[in-house]
């Protein structure tokens, strides 16, 4: 959709970030769903945007059996049809020189000797520097035998330059698995050395979420108990699981989403003012709010799961989540969630923050609705006022609504809701950069504040585990129609406090 031009806006919104200096990223994992739909298309339009090097290179680590030439074309489709900023062939040109694929299985010894061949001759020929960042975009129970392999090969020993780590979540399965990761990884590179990608806060509006509570006096006065009555973070989703079947099934909505990005955007939401923006600062405020959350007596009652079943969704017949190729039929994973926590803090003692996700939903949005009280006393006797609300929209759509009471224009008194709406389209010029692109040029510069810590983690999954632990006596979650708001028992939660989720 295009913006209406607004005459206001100043090009000096537009501010390039740093670029990267020398270096090589060398991706495993590079067949996967992430990195054809996501990754290969984000390191492109990095480039693209001119925040590479001229000798940046990319070193693609598979089982195929694939040429350089290969890989390049592999990529090549990825850019295709998945680029932000479009194909352009002078960027293209140069970026395809810098492609290199290693073939190999992660156990590989040999596989890891060759990559060092390749990153020492790039290093000479395209002046890398020695400066390696190695992504791995493979499932977490590689972590360790990938970075086993980096320590023998010496890969992972800095000579030159600088080395990082990049893992994408699920970090682990539950508190214990996630310790374990954690050792692996740590045994083989310093803290300061391993980035953890959770994708939403590379998202502007997630980013925004600061600015918006710190760089304003307008909300921090009021967010908090005196005056909030509770808060909604939804993540839906209006696809399925598609070919991902075998990722999900046995990790379900709240593994995949609710430990990572919305306890993330809900430690954002309820955190204190941090020190500052280092990562330190950002971590510790996190982790404070993420140690004072707690979980309801009732788990059953207060936490929903269900399974998209077959059925029309936007005209179109689809199939159930049990159906779904490659999908245990009798799998009990869930593919929607919610959950309650509190606070036990002063700012947020008494006030519920629901959570919920979902696949095969009725639209695509993320949100952070925070629902606040009503006036104490209505002065507006006969009407019932309505409470104020503030929608921090992550997306699509991305931007902030609020949500107050207006008098009816006419005579009389009668009040009426209103919104108020800031969207980022019609605000700024330049369009929001895809998160990776953003995360993945954090790496290369070495800039650790949108990554979470290694604590963060852990206190996410000490939240979930005691839910995952009743859910599993459960069995079969309950089904719900693909295209709706989830299962019935996920309104009951929200029904026994007397409230109701918002329909975005
Ligand atoms: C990933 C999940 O982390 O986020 C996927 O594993 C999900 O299941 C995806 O589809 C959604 O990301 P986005 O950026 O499209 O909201």
């Amino acid at each position: 959709m295009n913006a209406p031009h607004n005459p206001l806006r100043s090009p000096d919104d537009v501010r390039l970030p740093r670029p990267a200096g020398p270096s090589a990223l060398v991706l495993f994992g590079v067949t996967g769903d992430l990195a054809q739909k996501k990754l290969l298309p984000a390191i492109y339009d990095l480039a693209n945007r001119g925040l590479l090097p001229p000798g940046f290179s990319l070193i693609g680590f598979g089982r195929r059996d694939w040429s350089d030439s290969d890989f390049t074309e592999v990529v090549r489709t990825a850019v295709l049809n998945r680029s932000r900023t479009g194909f352009n062939p002078d960027v293209w040109e140069q970026f395809s020189q810098g492609l290199r694929f290693v073939s190999g299985s992660f156990d590989n010894a040999a596989a890891y000797q060759n990559l060092g061949e390749i990153l020492k001759g790039l290093e000479r020929s395209r002046g890398t520097e020695g400066n390696v960042a190695f992504y791995l975009s493979v499932p977490p129970a590689a972590f360790s035998e990938v970075c086993s392999q980096l320590r023998d090969a010496k890969l992972a020993t800095k000579t030159r330059g600088w080395r990082r780590v990049v893992i994408e979540k699920p970090f682990g399965h539950d508190l214990e698995s996630s310790k374990r990761l954690s050792s692996a990884v740590n045994a083989v590179f310093e803290p300061h050395e391993i980035f953890r990608i959770d994708h939403y806060l590379g998202k502007e509006t997630v980013q925004n979420l600061l600015t918006l509570r710190f760089a304003n006096v307008l909300y921090e006065p009021i967010w908090n108990n005196r005056y909030v009555d509770h808060v909604q973070i939804t993540m839906a989703e209006d696809i399925g699981v598609g070919g991902r079947a075998g990722y999900y099934d046995g990790i379900g909505a709240a593994r995949d989403i609710i430990q990572n990005h919305l306890l993330q955007l809900f430690a954002l939401t309820a955190m204190d003012r941090p020190k500052t923006l280092t990562a330190a600062d950002l971590r510790s405020a996190k982790e404070a709010v993420l140690a004072a959350t707690v979980l309801p007596d009732d788990l059953v009652a207060t936490t929903a799961r269900g399974q998209y079943g077959p059925g029309w969704q936007g005209g179109k017949q689809k199939l159930g989540f049990l159906e779904e190729e490659g999908m245990n039929p009798d799998s009990t994973t869930e593919t929607y969630a919610a959950i309650t926590l509190g606070i036990d803090n002063d700012r947020w003692r008494g006030v519920p923050f629901y959570l919920r996700s979902g696949k095969r939903l009725a639209k695509r949005v993320t949100e952070i609705a925070v629902v606040f009280k009503t006036p104490e006393n209505n002065l507006f006797t006969g009407q019932q006022l309505q409470q104020n609300t503030i929608v921090i929209r992550v997306q699509p759509d991305e931007g902030v609504t609020t949500k107050f009471t207006s008098k009816v224009p006419g005579i009389g008194h009668q009040v009426r809701d209103v919104t108020m709406d800031f969207g980022y389209s019609h605000a700024f010029t330049e369009d929001s950069p895809e998160a990776y692109e953003r995360l993945i040029l954090d790496v290369l510069l070495g800039d650790p504040p949108l990554f979470p810590g290694q604590k963060e983690v852990e206190l996410s999954w000490q939240i979930l585990d005691p839910i995952e632990a009743v859910w599993a006596d459960l069995g079969r979650p309950e089904e719900y129609a693909p295209g709706t708001w989830g299962p019935p028992s996920a309104a009951h939660i929200l029904r026994r406090d007397d409230r109701v989720w918002r329909r975005p």
